[in-house]
């Protein structure tokens, strides 16, 4: 089905199950440990020995030798896997280091070999028996020299409109200031993990991964082998925030294994490599300038962003939030890209805009604070219904004013003090701040099977993956809504390579896309329901397990009695997702405590206002915001991966080192859904909502900080020592 037209009235809009607030289906079996995770499928893989994973030691440079003898001695070994009995390898078209890397190194910890062994045990004991003579190199580690220095620049990516420079020179009130991110790291539950085995030269693979058919291919093409004969199946998965998007080591270096070995192999990547060995979101150095009038109307707005990747990576696009946010005439938006050897970075949670609106979202409150201006004021000013580069672009809906307004009331922000350093209680310093949030809508083809049995069940196959989001339960909502039964008459199998290729899980696409891909499939399921039953398929319509039209009514079940009646179709997005600016709104308030002697900071409130089109299961959905508020507070006062400068490596690599909010780091968390329903986005009329959470948080944070303590950071995290 071709989504080109604006959606009308459809059988979603009945709202008889999509809608509701719905517990997920998956949750039983991931609460009580039954759901079963790649490494867990001992009933598959009963005889598999384990693999473990050796990481470079080293940043950059080159292996002379690998001595294994001693490691092969070592009890219960049955295989190592070098890059010189791996046999002939490519590359992914997602990953820029080798997955499995030799002789040349280039990133820390990248893995160079896999022990396997009888035990996991015994894999790590002979692991740590393995003997790398290095050669090492000079690498670059450092951002803010390699930004500087004219051998590690690639070109500027610059967009521009109208005229700043001369605007900014002009304009009554200016900034510019610039604020700065850092690495930041995935640190999901379940790390990547893989169980795999071959029969007959296919190769079967369980393992985390948010993207099907991408690993698929890229497990094809690194092993050099026909797709046909990769099956991947990913049915449950321990969290992935964009760390998961791409084929990493583990499921290469357990195909590997597991051919070497000649029975299944598993690999869990360590814990402490998961830092280096893995992507991470990149540090930013983000400059920023406004300029606006006394009356705080902005005239030119410039923000330009610096990140380092590996070379073939991609700058972090910071930018991308400032493109559309505010209006004013003239601007200039730009990403840099430094080349650095440290581990590649790529997409966290929101990439782009999380990092961009950290500082984005800091300056306008500068802004409103040199303007004399309430914050919230100077947002609905300069609020624009158009993509500002191109005016007669529209949004496809807006309502980012009615976000701040709402919140504002709820929040009770009239009761805030504009000057800082003004509320005392006790010890602690308070302060209230506020961001907008944006994120923008990407929508992505997106297949799906669907089956009606004798039994009056529906089942729904497609390769969307539930990382822990919720996407079996809005599947299951969305078929049992289109097909007229109730949500315990429906079976949803994921994340299985032998489905119809979905949009995948990234980019706060996949509720949207995947569930359009199930309505396009029950849109055809209907058809040939109504068909087999004899009955006008335009006129049909499906309740109660029953198909009617022209007065005759009769049980699914009897229809599909003889025989099952299957389905598929896939929703493809047309020009109206390039007619229209699609994007998710919303704004975060935070109160926060500083200590007034130790600095340290306590959030107290938070309450999110999103826009986001339909909520297709408001409990799923505050549940992906409230997890993004989180990580955004984690970004805000604790995220950072430290570089070690000299030697090229993440330092703080494992959950001990690198801190993340707790329970008791978080506070009473609301959230506020618009009741809105956008039409330009799908049949769903729904948009994303997983990454929105997560945007626009750290700067409320800051902005709080400072609105509590009167003291401005520009460099995050906000750690205590920056405050006093
Ligand atoms: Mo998301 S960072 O595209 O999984």
């Amino acid at each position: 089905m071709k989504f080109d037209t604006p959606a009308t009235t459809n059988p979603i809009d009945q709202l008889k199950v999509v809608g509701k607030a719905t517990n997920r289906i998956d949750g039983p079996l991931k609460t009580t440990g039954t759901a079963p995770y790649a490494y867990e499928r001992h009933d598959v893989a009963p005889n598999a020995a384990y693999g473990c994973i050796v990481g470079s030691a080293v940043a950059k440079g080159r292996i002379n030798a690998i001595d294994q003898a001693r490691a092969k001695a070592a009890p219960g070994v049955i295989a190592i896997v070098t890059w010189e009995n791996a046999g002939k390898l490519g590359k992914g078209s997602l990953n820029t280091a080798k997955l499995l890397g030799g002789p040349n190194v280039e990133h820390y910890h990248q893995a160079i070999a896999l022990v396997v062994a009888e035990t996991f045990e015994q894999a790590r004991a002979a692991a740590a028996l393995v003997k790398v003579d290095y050669a090492p190199g000079d690498g670059a580690f450092d951002l803010a020299k390699a930004k500087e220095s004219t051998d590690r620049k690639t070109d500027d990516r610059n967009s521009t409109v109208g005229d700043f420079s001369t605007a900014f020179a002009n304009a009554e009130v200016k900034l510019d200031e610039t604020y700065t991110t850092p690495d930041q790291s995935h640190s999901m539950m379940e790390p990547f993990a893989t169980t795999a085995a071959w029969d007959d030269g296919k190769l079967t693979i369980w393992t985390s991964n948010q993207m099907i058919a991408w690993n698929t291919r890229d497990l094809a093409a690194t092993l050099d082998m026909p797709k046909e004969k990769v099956h991947v199946m990913s049915p449950y998965i321990g969290g992935g925030f964009g760390a998961k998007l791409f084929l990493r080591a583990d499921a290469v270096l357990a195909a590997l294994g597991a051919r070497m070995a000649r029975r299944p192999v598993k690999v869990a990547m360590q814990r402490p490599m998961m830092a280096n060995n893995a992507t991470h979101r990149p540090a930013t150095i983000q400059r920023i300038r406004l300029g606006a009038t006394k009356q705080g109307k902005l005239t030119a707005i410039a923000h330009e962003s610096w990140s380092g990747n590996l070379v073939g990576g991609k700058p972090e696009n910071a930018v991308q939030q400032t493109q559309l946010l505010y209006a004013g005439e003239n601007r200039l938006t730009g990403t840099r890209l430094a080349m650095l050897d440290l581990p590649e970075g790529n997409a966290m949670r929101a990439p782009g805009e999380a990092p961009g609106l950290m500082a984005l979202e800091i300056a306008i409150d500068e802004l409103a604070e040199k303007l004399g201006m309430d914050p919230i004021a100077l947002r609905v000013l300069n609020d624009t219904q158009v993509d500002p580069a191109k005016p007669e672009r529209k949004f496809s809906q807006r309502r980012l004013i009615d976000c701040m307004r709402i919140g504002a009331e709820k929040f009770g922000w009239s009761q805030r003090s504009a000057k800082p350093a003004n509320r005392r209680e006790g010890r602690w310093w308070i302060g209230t701040g506020m961001a907008a949030a944006f994120r923008n809508n990407i929508v992505i083809k997106s297949g799906a099977r669907v089956r009606l049995d004798g039994q009056g069940r529906i089942t729904v196959e497609t390769d969307m993956t539930d990382i822990g989001t919720g996407s079996y339960t809005i599947i299951a909502q969305t078929a049992a809504e289109m097909m007229g039964v109730p949500l315990e008459r429906v079976s949803v199998k994921l994340g299985d390579s032998a489905f119809p290729v979905s949009s995948g899980s990234g980019g706060q696409f996949g509720g949207n896309s995947s569930t359009a891909g199930v309505y396009a499939a029950c849109v055809k399921l209907r058809e040939a329901i109504a068909q087999r039953a004899g009955l006008d398929a335009a006129s049909a319509s499906f309740s109660d397990g029953m198909v009617q039209a022209g007065g005759r009514s009769v049980p699914l079940s009897q229809v599909a009695a003889n025989a099952p009646i299957e389905a598929e179709d896939f929703i493809e997005f047309g020009e109206l997702s390039k007619t229209y600016q699609q994007s998710t709104f919303g704004a975060h308030f935070i109160e926060v405590a500083v200590d007034a002697w130790t600095a340290e900071v306590r959030v107290r409130r938070m309450l999110a206002v999103c826009a986001s089109g339909r909520i297709l299961n408001p409990q799923t959905a505050r549940s992906q915001v409230i997890g993004g508020m989180t990580m955004g507070v984690g970004a805000a006062l604790m995220e950072k991966l430290v570089v070690d400068k000299r030697l090229g490596y993440f330092v703080n690599h494992d959950l001990a080192g690198y801190e993340v909010p707790v329970h008791a780091d978080i506070p009473h968390q609301e959230v506020i859904f618009l009741d809105e329903t956008d039409p330009v986005s799908s049949p769903m009329k729904a948009k994303g909502v997983g990454e929105l959470g997560i945007c626009g948080v750290g700067a409320a944070v800051a902005n709080a900080v400072y609105n509590a303590t009167g003291v401005r950071v520009r460099d995050y995290p906000v750690t205590l020592d920056k405050l006093l």
